[in-house]
């Protein structure tokens, strides 16, 4: 999603701005061992500079706090959240710093700011500033635009958030102060759950709109989230998977083959998000299918590529030579369907596999997520979850982030100090199978 932010600050906001950036500045550069007892296991973890074929889960620490995330059908995955004294479900995404939840008097507009009646955005509880006591007016305003039309406009305010425990009633792993927007009004979908937007991403050092910052500027854990989503299945379609702070869930199955790269530096284009160079797209042919006349692993093995890995989007966006070649393989080909700027192909007919390379290994999208079911298109006709990019922006969405273990690291920067680590580490295990 694209998120941009208007914010206009007078004099004594900035100056209390600059002050707890300070704060994070100097909390960034001591050493956690020196603040915090923690244990032989943590420190060495955070001291060794280990290679990426010695990493196994277990050389993470447990989480200090988790969510369980809702899945809403493949389309959204949602965190739950304390904002006040009441609990929200928030959609999480990567891609974007600031927190938003909707005020109850939100107006839902299209892009001609005509009122649509709140039953098009379709939106979760609603949060009602005036029953707050702890809501503080910060007297600013927030506009967030995304990609596919979909915004927000209201105000930033302070308020307390709680996060880490709430989906479980266990004690929140954090309570913070934070800066967050409610919206008033703007157009955005919330499948009749979701209440607003859980930024996990940052900007800079000193990003005071970062829920992320926040949580890691107590230094009693480490600068680590990680994120395990889940696609939906029969028993539990709800079920989201996890978005857990300061180490890694020991309770997710994954291949336990792990590869890391380094986060790229902030662009102009994504400057809150995550950008990793992959090295290609592993695609393989259906079994039985003739083997293409390239390299196993298709034209496209050694292509190196930069995606943004952003949860808010639900896809996979690809080049569209990408796009174009994996719906190839089908048996009947695939059309693209210009309404969804999707491939349309066949649900039942073996598929070809899909993976991104990422520092030399494969991590393969199932079928179950690479294509689904369009019924309202005829029997049998499924849209390939490739979508081919229109103004170069790739992005590993959802559709990948189901079948890997992500891991977002931001300790190296401060304990290892290597250069091409300087924004933060992905670490990425396979969990195609579940
Ligand atoms: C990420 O956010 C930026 C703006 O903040 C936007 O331009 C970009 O399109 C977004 N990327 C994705 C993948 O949504
Ligand atoms: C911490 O960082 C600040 C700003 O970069 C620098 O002035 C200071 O010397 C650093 N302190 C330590 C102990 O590295
Ligand atoms: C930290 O470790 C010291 C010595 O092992 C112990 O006395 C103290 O209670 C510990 N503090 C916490 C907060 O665990
Ligand atoms: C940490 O490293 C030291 C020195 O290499 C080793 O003696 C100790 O057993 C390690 N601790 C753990 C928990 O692995």
């Amino acid at each position: 999603m694209c998120f941009s932010i208007m914010f206009m600050l007078d004099l004594t906001l900035l100056f209390a701005f600059s002050l707890s950036a300070h704060r994070i500045v100097a909390a960034a550069n001591r050493s956690i061992a020196a603040h915090y007892n923690i244990t032989d296991h943590v420190l060495n973890l955070t001291v060794h500079d280990y290679r990426a074929e010695l990493l196994r889960k277990r050389e993470f620490p447990l989480p200090a706090g988790h969510e369980d995330l809702v899945n809403i059908k493949n389309r959204l995955h949602l965190a739950t959240v304390l904002i006040g004294d009441k609990v929200f479900a928030l959609a999480i995404d990567t891609n974007s710093s600031t927190t938003w939840v909707a005020d109850s008097s939100f107006v839902c507009l299209e892009y001609h700011n005509v009122d649509q009646g709140p039953a098009r955005c379709n939106l979760g509880r609603e949060f009602r500033p005036s029953s707050s006591k702890t809501l503080k007016p910060l007297g600013a305003k927030v506009t967030s635009r995304y990609y596919n039309g979909m915004f927000i406009e209201g105000n930033f305010v302070e308020e307390h958030i709680g996060i880490g425990g709430v989906s479980r009633a266990l004690p929140y792993f954090r309570k913070i102060r934070q800066i967050i927007g409610v919206a008033e009004k703007g157009y955005w979908n919330g499948h009749g759950v979701a209440s607003g937007v859980l930024g996990l991403g940052f900007q800079y050092e000193q990003d005071p709109f970062s829920v992320i910052q926040a949580v890691f500027k107590d230094r009693s854990s480490l600068n680590i989230f990680s994120l395990a989503l889940k696609r939906a299945s029969s028993p539990e379609p709800t079920a989201g998977g996890v978005l857990a702070f300061g180490g890694v869930p020991n309770n997710i199955p994954t291949d336990n083959h792990w590869a890391e790269t380094p986060i790229l530096p902030r662009s102009p284009e994504t400057p809150e998000g995550y950008r990793i160079k992959i090295d290609g797209f592993d695609i393989r042919p259906p079994p039985g299918a003739p083997e293409p006349d390239t390299e196993p692993g298709g034209p496209y093995k050694s292509d190196d590529t930069i995606m943004v890995v952003d949860s808010s989007t639900s896809t996979v966006i690809v080049p569209p030579e990408v796009a174009l070649y994996t719906a190839s393989l089908f048996r009947t080909g695939g059309k693209l369907y210009s309404p969804y700027n999707k491939y349309l192909v066949p649900c039942i007919a073996p598929a070809p596999r899909v993976g991104i390379v990422i520092s030399g290994k494969s991590y393969y999208i199932s079928d179950a997520d690479l294509r689904s079911p369009a019924p309202e298109l005829g029997d049998n006709v499924c849209v390939l979850e490739l979508e081919p990019a229109d103004k170069g922006r790739l992005v590993l969405g959802d559709v990948w982030l189901r079948n890997v273990l992500a891991v977002f690291d931001f300790t190296d920067r401060v304990e290892r100090r290597r250069p091409e680590y300087a924004n933060g580490v992905l670490r990425i295990a396979g969990r195609e199978f579940y």
